[in-house]
């Protein structure tokens, strides 16, 4: 079943581009340059306020989709790991969407936090990547990625389809609420079908990544930054890397680094910097020197304007085609995925069965 690849985790990985064009087919219209939602028994329009509710990788996504909601549709998102957010007595007000992001759609805090918002008046979304599990089937609306069983415990094709469904889904309600022109929709719409294609041109950096893991793997700490929508990859980043790697590493925002984490910094912390070129770049940059003057090795992943202005002196560099910004979340994720995967690999363990993890989290 795994074909020509190691494990499941690999191929789920290279499925990438396959399976986020699959995805979005089912939310796009390419020659309409449209996006086109299932049909909602609720007016979306009237939506003042949205809820996300997630686990782990899921999460990652959702605070990824809170800046895709706030940015085209200008509504206030709140978002919260599932099992904080039952015992806070959060605040939902009447005619709120509540949007729950699941792999297995049966994680247990998940599933607990869609029954209390059901319970309390709100209309509740699900994307979730089995059809057929328990939130599915409790949704007022249901939003399927269709990326296919996923076979490794670690997170990989799901998060990057999550990602396209919550791109479109975001870009809908900006429609909706009037908050998008009709060629700013096809504008989005033009980027996300660039994503597949983008996704294949970071695969093909697989081999230098796995040439570049022996530097990372004797590591004991790894810090990942990234800034804004990126910021959620640096903490996928690490939570991967944790994982299968057992190394361990922490995700910050690149700004927050000088308020603490930066007293970690030695030559033995390696530090992944996550940054495509753009407005923010320069900031991020800043941040980089003060990693370099306290000895730090950084592997900084961009693209080419970025790496040409930023990439002598590091340790290692990864180079990512120029992309919008809008799909910089889902093609970021491929070098952060490999670079576990190979990190893994090289310290020898079992990559698609990590220890005390289980695939699917049916306990509180
Ligand atoms: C990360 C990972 C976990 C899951 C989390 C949520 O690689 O696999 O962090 O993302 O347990 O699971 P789902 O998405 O099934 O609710």
């Amino acid at each position: 079943e795994k074909g020509t690849f190691q494990h499941f985790m690999q191929k789920e990985i290279f499925e990438q581009p396959t399976v986020v064009a699959q995805t979005l087919r089912s939310y796009l219209r390419p020659l309409e340059r449209q996006v086109a939602l299932p049909q909602m028994d609720f007016d979306i329009s009237r939506i003042e306020r949205v809820t996300i509710v997630a686990c782990g990788t899921s999460y990652y996504a959702g605070m990824v989709a809170k800046y895709w909601f706030e940015s085209f549709a200008r509504v206030p998102v709140d978002i919260d790991f599932a099992s904080e957010f039952r015992y806070r007595d959060p605040i939902l007000p009447p005619g709120g969407l509540a949007l729950f992001i699941s792999q297995s759609g049966e994680t247990a805090d998940t599933l607990a936090a869609l029954r209390h918002c059901k319970a309390n008046g709100q209309t509740i979304a699900v994307v979730v990547n089995v059809p057929t599990s328990t939130m599915a089937r409790e949704a007022d609306l249901l939003l399927p990625t269709h990326a296919g069983p996923e076979i490794g415990v670690a997170s990989t094709k799901a998060f990057t389809c999550q990602l396209a469904v919550l791109a479109a889904l975001a870009a809908h309600f900006a429609v909706k609420k009037g908050r998008l022109s009709a060629e700013q929709e096809a504008e989005i719409v033009a980027h996300l079908l660039e994503a597949p294609a983008c996704l294949n041109a970071a695969l093909d950096h697989d081999a230098e990544i796995r040439a570049m893991a022996p530097l990372i793997a004797p590591a004991r700490d790894v810090l990942y930054l990234g800034r804004g929508q990126d910021f959620p990859l640096a903490l996928e980043g690490a939570l991967k890397l944790k994982e299968i790697s057992y190394i361990h590493a922490e995700g910050y925002a690149s700004g927050e680094m000088k308020h603490g984490p930066i007293a970690l910094i030695d030559e033995a912390v390696p530090v992944i910097v996550i940054a495509p070129s753009g407005p923010l770049f320069e900031k991020t940059v800043s941040n980089m020197q003060e990693v370099r003057a306290r000895g730090g090795k950084i592997v900084l992943i961009s693209d080419a304007e970025g790496l040409a202005e930023a990439g002598v002196g590091c340790l290692a560099t990864i180079e990512m085609p120029k992309v919008h910004p809008l799909i910089a979340p889902l093609v970021y994720a491929v070098p952060v995925q490999l670079l576990a995967y190979h990190v893994a690999c090289v310290k020898g363990t079992d990559v698609d069965q990590p220890r005390n993890l289980a695939k699917s989290v049916t306990v509180e």
